[in-house]
Formats: structure tokens, C-alpha cells, sequence
């Protein structure tokens, strides 16, 4: 039984037509929250999660056909989230971009991109959020999907890294400036997933299902699931965590626990 700690919110979700996203605004939905805007470039998308979300929990659930990258769009789903719902409680920045290349080849267009979807965007939505919640003495929740790839290195995944890097810092000083008007910022950093962006570095359903089974240097040897990232998202934006911010909670089944295990092979047993 799910718990209703959400009762009355309104939220704004970014990247919320798939994955970690959409698995927040059923959450989210089924914690209470009466309104819940989600943000996404798949415009296309957009309609269908909403009405499956508005089906599955009653939450009044709009589409906001946005790219996170253009100012204008995260001003406009701010703005659209304080008039709609009367005020903003809660924002999940979380939409990606997400690619991959060898240090030596990275494109400094792809840096420039990443770092625009996943860090100067982080900073751009997360500052309209804390005006609009400050204006309106909201005592709200900024949450941010960061990765456990801010916290060490993935081969090919430099530019990624830090951006993920750049936002839990972002989050610290959020946490501290904001904290004087009530709002909490935290963010999650999940370690590989069950969504459709790990489908996509996989490259095949198959690989996929093989990771679902076994996910090597994972304690808990599986990817983990949207849902689950989307159940510590509740408990954040709630005040059950009233007393937690400026924190990056990691959720990865274990896999930043592990420092090293010595290789079956070379135990004298
Ligand atoms: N999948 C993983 O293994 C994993 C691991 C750690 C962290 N993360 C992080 O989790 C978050 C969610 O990822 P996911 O796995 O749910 O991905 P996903 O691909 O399932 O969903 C991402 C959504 O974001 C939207 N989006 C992409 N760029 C956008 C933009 N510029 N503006 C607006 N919307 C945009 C996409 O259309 C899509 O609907 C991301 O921040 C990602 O970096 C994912």
C-alpha cells in the first residue's frame, strides 16, 4: 500500500514522458498530487503518459512539449505549473542527454550539448522553480537525477560525468542558499537502469534482457528500476525528509559500496 504523502501538490517533471520521469508522475500521482506537469521534447509521446498516468492515479497530469535547453521552455513550464496548480511544490529536473564517446574523439559539440541539456539547464529550471516558490513562500522540493557517474569515472562517459559531477555540487549550494525560505534540494544518483536510455546504450532487446539477469560489479546483480528511483523521489519531496537537504542519495543496489573483491581465481582456498 502506497503511502499519501503528496496530498494537494503540484510538480513538474522533466524528461516525465518515459522512464525515470514517468515512473515519478504515477508515483507521485498515487502518493496524492493533484497536478503534475510533465516537461519533454517527445511531443509525440507527451499525450499518451499523461493520460495513463491521469487514469492510474486521478492526478490532473499536462504535457508540456519543451526542450529543457532553450530558456524560454523552462520558463514557460514554470509558469504553466504556478497557473495551473496555484503554486509549484515540487520540481524533478531529470531529463538527459546522453551519448558516448572515447575522451580522445568527444566532440566538443557533444560537450557543449551535454553540458547544456544536463547542467546549465539544471541551474536554468532549478532557479526558476526556487523564484516562483520564494514569490509565492512555497516551502517546496527541487530534486535533481544526477548518476552514479558524478561520483567516479565510465569509460567514454567524460562529458556525462561532469555534468552529473557539476549537478550534485549545483545541489550543495542550492541546498544552503534556499534554505532560509524553506526549500529543500537533493538530488538521486541511480546507478544503471531498467529505461529505455539503457535499451538504447545496449543496442538490442537481447542485451538488454541479459543485463536484467546479470549486471556484473552490481552487489545486487540486476539493473535497477524506474520505480525505484521514483519511491525516493516521494520520500524526498515529502516531509518525511523534512530535516534532509543538500544530499545525493545514491541508488544503485550496492554498487558504490563495493571497493574490491579479490577475483575468485586468485583466492589460495
Ligand atoms: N538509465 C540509466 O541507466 C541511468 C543511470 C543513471 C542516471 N540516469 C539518469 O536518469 C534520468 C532519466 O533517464 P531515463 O533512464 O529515465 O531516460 P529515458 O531515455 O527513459 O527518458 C528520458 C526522457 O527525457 C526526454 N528528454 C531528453 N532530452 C530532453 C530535453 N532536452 N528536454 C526535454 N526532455 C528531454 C526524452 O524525450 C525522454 O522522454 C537522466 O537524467 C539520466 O541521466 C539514468
Amino acid at each position: 500500500m502506497t503511502c499519501r504523502r503528496l496530498v494537494g501538490k503540484t510538480a513538474l517533471i522533466t524528461g516525465g514522458a518515459s522512464g525515470v520521469g514517468r515512473a515519478t508522475a504515477h508515483r507521485f500521482g498515487q502518493e496524492g498530487a493533484t497536478t503534475v506537469i510533465l516537461m519533454d521534447r517527445n511531443a509525440d509521446a507527451l499525450p499518451i503518459v499523461a493520460a495513463e498516468v491521469h487514469s492510474a492515479t486521478g492526478a490532473n497530469v499536462i504535457g508540456f512539449a519543451g526542450d529543457v535547453s532553450r530558456d524560454e521552455d523552462c520558463a514557460a513550464a514554470v509558469a504553466l505549473a504556478v497557473e495551473i496548480g496555484g503554486a509549484l511544490d515540487i520540481l524533478v529536473s531529470n531529463a538527459p542527454a546522453h551519448s558516448s564517446a572515447p575522451f580522445l574523439e568527444l566532440e566538443r559539440s557533444e560537450w557543449d550539448r551535454t553540458l547544456a541539456v544536463m547542467l546549465r539547464a539544471s541551474f536554468v529550471i532549478g532557479q526558476d522553480a526556487a523564484r516562483a516558490m520564494v514569490a509565492n513562500s512555497t516551502r517546496g522540493s527541487i530534486l535533481y537525477t544526477a548518476s552514479v557517474s558524478a561520483l567516479g569515472a565510465s569509460k567514454e562517459y567524460a562529458h556525462y560525468g561532469a555534468a552529473k559531477a557539476g549537478m550534485v555540487n549545483l545541489v550543495q549550494t542550492m541546498a544552503i542558499e534556499l534554505v532560509d525560505y524553506g526549500i529543500r534540494v537533493n538530488a538521486v544518483s541511480p546507478g544503471p537502469l531498467d529505461t529505455p536510455q539503457s535499451r538504447d546504450v545496449l543496442g538490442s532487446d537481447e542485451a538488454m534482457a541479459a543485463a536484467r539477469e546479470r549486471w556484473p560489479l552490481v552487489p545486487m546483480n540486476r539493473l535497477g528500476k524506474p520505480e525505484e528511483i521514483a519511491a525516493t523521489y516521494a520520500f524526498l519531496a515529502s516531509e518525511d525528509a523534512g530535516y534532509i537537504t543538500g544530499q545525493n542519495i545514491i541508488v544503485d543496489g550496492g554498487l558504490r559500496a563495493h571497493s574490491y573483491s579479490i577475483p575468485e581465481e586468485l583466492m589460495a582456498r
